[in-house]
């Protein structure tokens, strides 16, 4: 099938940048992205192309190019789905907090809804394509709901996980490493595989285009995710050896990284990850090998989650113990809130945890964080639900002033590692602060011998 009409339901961090690089890419297609909520709709169709919902570097300017071409944000789901002859399902999968399986599962309920919404309302035979990350069978139930619509339409199921990172979403949806496409193997099912390879194929060499079966493809990105959470796992926990050694984590990340069997990426030792994805698919991972019985499996990957828990923790115990075992009343400046730079997004961000930690012990958290605003940071600590919304809002203030945030504070943490960071006039804040003033660089950002030149006690992970 030529694919000229392709509908995206779910317009988030995924299905934002990702249709709108399709349309991009692809001028004789019409891209249609669906959403129910109808703020986030009117925020892509804001005239001011710089308030659409999502910031990533480079996402304005493609919207812009495409945005009423060919590429349109709508909250009218069924006609679009109606027209579409390929259907991008793209979204939320978090994990479940309720009932069976609380706190590991994936909660499918929005994926089930999109199912039972197309099945209701498409004419014609379509393919749908699993964007969301999706437990490892998912498109067994997908195809289940589908093909029981009694309306004599034929779907096609394929898996197309995304593997962008935020920050970089435009440069990974331009040069992806690999784009992977898994689908059935019977002749309809290859196929649809070939429909949508034709898609990417108008930007992505053929050879970065892998074509795997259905369960493949689902399983993948979960181990994907795993893969690369475990590498930060792994070199915090380096991190805290290195402390007791005298040992530098950031040295010994180069030193294993020139090893080409290893690979530099993913060993910047950390506060924690943080994002919407990592926790959420190992946990989902954890839960779908318990349910084989595989406890062993189970285990082995949970251990990356207790890891990252542990290093989130011990980066707040510190800073008390540090700030001579109490911070209450004390003005903890915190620079950035974001799970990490270049992106408004402070889904599972360390910087939560970390504040949490500090309100529990009474300090005051004066934040700056270049693209997250007060509301967003009262409402990941409400959603905690650890106090009152009235408490976390009489101990956090944020300033859209880094020198402000920072003025008589005792302490500068650094939560996320913005490139402006860097640049601050660190001796205007040291001269402003209460002394001894400290530094705890959550993402050793800082240049150390610089800091402690300045006067400051500088302390970084792993060091
Ligand atoms: P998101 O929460 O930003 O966006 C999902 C959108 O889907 C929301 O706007 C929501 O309103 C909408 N939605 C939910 N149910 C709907 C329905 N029935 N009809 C219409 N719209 C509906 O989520 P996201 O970060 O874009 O993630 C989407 C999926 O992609 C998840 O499965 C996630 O694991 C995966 N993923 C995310 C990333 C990432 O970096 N964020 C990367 C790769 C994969
Ligand atoms: C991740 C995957 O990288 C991406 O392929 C997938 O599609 C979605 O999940 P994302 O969560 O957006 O992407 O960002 P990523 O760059 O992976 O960072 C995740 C977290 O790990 C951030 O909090 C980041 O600061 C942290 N991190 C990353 C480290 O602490 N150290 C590192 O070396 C790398």
């Amino acid at each position: 099938m030529k694919i000229t009409n392709i509908c995206c339901i779910g317009a988030g961090y995924v299905g934002g940048p990702t249709m709108a690089v399709i349309a991009e890419k692809c001028p004789h297609i019409k891209v249609t992205v669906v959403d129910l909520n109808e703020a986030r709709i009117a925020a892509w169709n804001d005239e001011d192309v710089n308030n659409i919902p999502i910031y990533e570097p480079g996402l304005n300017e493609i919207v812009a190019n495409t945005r009423n071409k060919n590429l349109f944000f709508s909250t009218a789901v069924d006609q679009a789905i109606d027209e579409a002859q390929l259907i991008f399902i793209s979204v939320n999968t978090p994990t479940k907090t309720y009932g069976t399986g609380k706190g590991m599962a994936a909660d499918l309920k929005h994926i089930e809804l999109c199912a039972r919404q197309i099945a209701k309302v498409a004419k014609n035979d379509k393919i749908i394509v699993e964007k969301s990350t999706l437990p490892v069978r998912t498109a067994e139930a997908l195809k289940s709901i589908l093909d029981n619509t009694g309306n004599g339409v034929q779907f096609q199921i394929l898996s197309n996980p995304e593997f962008l990172a935020e920050g970089t979403a435009v440069q990974d949806l331009l040069h992806p490493d690999r784009v992977l496409i898994g689908g059935e193997t019977t002749p309809e099912g290859q196929q649809a595989i070939e429909s949508l390879v034709d898609v990417y194929a108008n930007w992505v060499p053929k050879e970065r285009i892998l074509k795997t079966n259905v369960w493949s493809s689902e399983l993948s990105k979960l181990t994907a995710n795993a893969f690369l959470a475990q590498r930060v796992s792994s070199i915090n926990a380096m991190s805290e050896l290195c402390e007791k050694t005298e040992a530098n984590v950031n040295e010994v990340a180069k030193a294993i990284g020139m090893d080409s069997r290893i690979g530099s990426k993913f060993l910047k030792a950390s506060v924690g990850f943080g994002g919407s994805c990592f926790q959420k698919d190992i946990l989902n991972l954890v839960y779908i090998s318990k349910a084989f019985g595989l406890n062993e499996v189970a285990d082995y990957w949970e251990q990356v989650i207790i890891m990252n828990d542990h290093q989130k923790r011990r980066f707040s115990r510190n800073i008390v113990q540090t700030l001579y075992n109490t911070v209450s009343g004390k003005k903890i400046a915190f620079l950035g809130w974001a799970f990490k730079k270049d992106t408004n997004d402070t889904r599972e961000s360390a910087a939560i945890y970390v504040a949490d930690d500090l309100i529990n012990e009474q300090a005051n958290i004066a934040l700056y964080d270049p693209k997250v605003g007060h509301q967003q940071v009262l409402a990941d600590l409400d959603y905690l639900d650890t106090r009152k919304p009235a408490d976390n809002e009489k101990h956090i203030h944020t300033f859209d002033n880094p020198y402000m945030a920072c003025e008589n504070a005792h302490a500068v943490a650094i939560l996320t590692e913005w490139d402006e960071f860097k640049d601050y006039d660190w001796k205007k804040i040291y001269d402003s602060m209460l002394k001894p003033a400290f530094i705890f660089d959550g993402r050793n950002l800082l240049d150390a011998e610089k800091m402690r030149a300045i006067g400051f006690v500088y302390q970084s992970i792993g060091s």
